[in-house]
């Protein structure tokens, strides 16, 4: 795969009628991308910030067995509404997933709840509770550490995230978020994803992490 591709920033299919705030989801067009590069067909899928589905409905239509995890009970109950396999979506905090009977993961497709800088609430909780900045890189140092457990051997872990801007101050995310997750798993490379539809958080590009076990 070359380190820069062109693709969608958003997926065309409209979000459900409950779901309110910001989108968001990955375009299918992405997970597609990466699984096609670092998954086989039967392969284990897993996406631990599970959101609306697109990695699940993804991997499913690929003939990979697709497994999620997500926080907030609605987007559990639709997500379970969209895939063959229901059974293999859990309500949970992916800080503690080696507390579920997962198999071993092949390949993980993820993108982390988003936050700024000066955020002081809680994105590991739907934003209740408070947080800081250092808190929230700590729980994403703490789901790279479960998905080392995880992981397959040979597995792969592609977090796609992005640099944010708002009111003109930077936060460096993707780069946090490598740092974090390079504490427990191998960061092989960054591919930008330049974004065919324009801006998203102030830029019109992202990046997708590949990290490896480094076994
Ligand atoms: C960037 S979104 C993922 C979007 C998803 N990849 C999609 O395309 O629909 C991050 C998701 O992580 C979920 N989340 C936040 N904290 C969590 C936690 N502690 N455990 C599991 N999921 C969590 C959020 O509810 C949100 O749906």
């Amino acid at each position: 795969m070359e380190s820069v591709i062109s693709v969608p920033a958003r997926p065309d299919e409209p979000l459900p009628e409950w779901a309110d705030g910001t989108d968001p989801r990955s375009a299918p067009e992405v997970v597609e991308r990466f699984l096609s590069r670092y998954s086989d067909p039967g392969d284990v899928v897993l996406d631990p910030f599970a959101g609306f589905g697109t990695t699940l409905v993804v991997a499913e239509s690929m003939g990979r067995e697709a497994w999620g995890i997500e926080f907030e009970r609605e987007r559990v109950e639709y997500v379970k509404s969209r895939i063959d396999h229901p059974g293999r979506v859990r309500r949970a905090d992916a800080r503690t997933l080696t507390d579920l009977d997962l198999p071993d993961v092949d390949c993980v497709f993820t993108s982390p709840p988003y936050t700024l800088e000066s955020a002081t609430d809680d994105p590991f909780q739907n934003y209740d509770g408070e947080s800081a900045y250092d808190d929230y890189l700590d729980g994403v140092g703490r789901v790279a550490s479960e998905l080392s457990a995880v992981l397959a051997d040979d597995g792969t872990l592609v977090m796609q995230v992005s640099n944010l801007i708002h009111d003109g101050h930077v936060t460096t995310l993707a780069w946090d978020v490598a740092d974090a997750c390079g504490e427990y798993l191998h960061l092989d490379r960054e591919v930008v994803l330049a974004w065919e539809d324009g801006p998203k958080y102030g830029y019109d590009h992202g990046y997708a992490l590949v990290f490896s076990t480094g076994e």
